[in-house]
């Protein structure tokens, strides 16, 4: 069943664990592509957008395995360079997998990109990136094609800030010949850790966190390994679930300085939070302001990704609050849910006001994973029973989204039999 069933009402107190990065591993899992030979990933985390990378990596000849939540990727024998539509389409990142392809093969093709229907998301900072190195690029029915002599370093500067952009150009870049320069590049954090991780497999990168990154390519990449940071995005949304219940939980491994803009706004809620020993400790229980006004940003301003979550809390706070959403222009689909719920929503364009308070439990539907999520949080707070349908975009990029709550004092389960155990 693709459901998940919760009683409202129960605080969510406690101390989580959070699981590794997504947006982090995914492009790890691209880049090994680069090296003939075995790379390992720890602490990766068992979703399934990095069940269908794997599953697109094997399809391309390479062999993996799992020890616990370490991923092992052995791309000796990979010489698979097309990318069919069929996983192509189920997760928007692949498209990265074009520069992997060229980097190694000089040749590549994939399926159009799919993904979260969060927006219009085009490709074409992508296909700029690659055509500025030397490729060649064409369309034959929904498959692009991208291909080169030999790719050749050059001057990437970007019209607008993108993170997948900025990763597909790291990775075409490495191995190819000569100086590559690019500039406006995204600064997220997960941009750090693929330049970090490339860096170990011999990449000679610098510059990345700034909005320059500069790279000479080498003739060949060594097997790479790195421990999988923590989840920013579920550190958030963990946060919020306490949030919207006026609860309180301890994050053990949470990833110090890269929440920032979160924990601001989280602050001006009334929330209070203290680091101690890399733990963060954040109290929900004085959560009761309005956000007058935000706008979502690219790093390091405040994350699209916990732009749901937050509207959940915002739908248990009394007062009218109102976000901009600055980089996906449809991601306000819950927003009739929760006014379902019982929040006062209107939305016009790409701005949203809420007004908040009382939210009643039923039956809503997540259409895709941070609304999913952010469903997920309105239902702990809300009196009586609900049921989120649409699981399986939680599961994208949630590992245990029911199971860590649960052991956080939630009534939820994805199994109606143990809802009250
Ligand atoms: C990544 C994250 C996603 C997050 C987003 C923004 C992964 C797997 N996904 O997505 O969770 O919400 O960053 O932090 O890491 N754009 C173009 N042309 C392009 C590419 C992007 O116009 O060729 C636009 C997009 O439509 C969007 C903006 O640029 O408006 C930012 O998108 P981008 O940073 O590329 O997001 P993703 O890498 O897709």
């Amino acid at each position: 069943m693709d459901e998940i069933h919760i009683v409202g009402g129960k605080k969510i107190c406690g101390s989580i664990v959070v699981q590794g990065s997504k947006n982090t591993v995914l492009p790890l899992m691209a880049a090994s592509l680069l090296h003939a030979g075995v790379s390992v990933l720890r602490g990766c985390p068992r979703i399934t957008d990095v069940f269908c990378m794997e599953e697109i990596l094997q399809r391309l000849g390479a062999v993996t395995w799992w020890k616990e939540h370490d991923l092992y990727l052995d791309c000796t024998r990979a010489n698979g360079t097309e990318v069919p539509e069929q996983y192509a389409g189920k997760m928007r990142c692949s498209v990265i997998l074009l520069g992997a392809l060229l980097g190694r093969w000089q040749k590549g093709a994939i399926g159009y990109p799919g993904g979260c229907v969060i927006g219009k998301r085009p490709v074409d900072l992508h296909l700029y990136a690659l055509r500025s190195l030397g490729a060649e690029i064409t369309e034959q029915e929904g498959m692009l094609h991208a291909s080169a002599r030999k790719l050749k370093g050059g001057e990437i500067f970007f019209a607008k800030k993108s993170v997948g952009a900025t990763e597909q150009a790291v990775l075409a870049a490495v191995l190819a010949e000569g100086k590559t320069v690019i500039r406006n590049c995204a600064e997220e954090p997960e941009i750090l850790w693929l330049c970090r991780y490339l860096r170990s497999m011999g990449a000679r990168i610098c510059g990345e966190g700034g909005p320059c990154i500069e790279i000479e390519g080498v003739s060949a990449l060594q097997g790479g390994e790195m421990k999988i940071p923590a989840d920013r995005i579920v550190t958030g949304t963990y946060l919020c679930a306490a949030a919207a219940t006026r609860g309180k939980v301890t994050i053990p491994n949470a990833p110090e300085g890269e929440l920032d803009a979160f924990l601001e706004v989280y602050r001006k809620m009334g929330g209070q939070y203290e680091w101690k020993s890399g733990k963060l400790i954040a109290n929900g229980m004085g959560i009761r302001f309005p956000v007058e006004y935000l706008e979502t940003a690219v790093y390091p301003g405040f994350p699209t990704d916990l732009q749901s979550p937050l509207l959940a809390v915002l739908a248990t706070v009394d007062g009218e609050s109102c976000i901009k959403e600055n980089i996906f222009e449809n991601r306000f689909r819950i927003c009739q849910e929760l006014a379902e719920m019982g929040a006062e929503v209107q939305t016009d364009g790409r701005k949203v006001k809420i007004r908040g308070g009382r939210l009643a439990g039923c039956r809503v539907r997540a259409g895709e994973l941070r609304g999913g999520a952010a469903l997920v949080i309105a239902a702990l707070a809300a009196e009586g029973y609900s049921v989120v349908e649409g699981n399986s975009f939680i599961r994208r990029g949630y590992e245990n989204l029911c199971g860590d709550l649960r052991a956080a004092g939630g009534l939820i389960t994805e199994d109606t039999g143990s809802i009250y155990i």
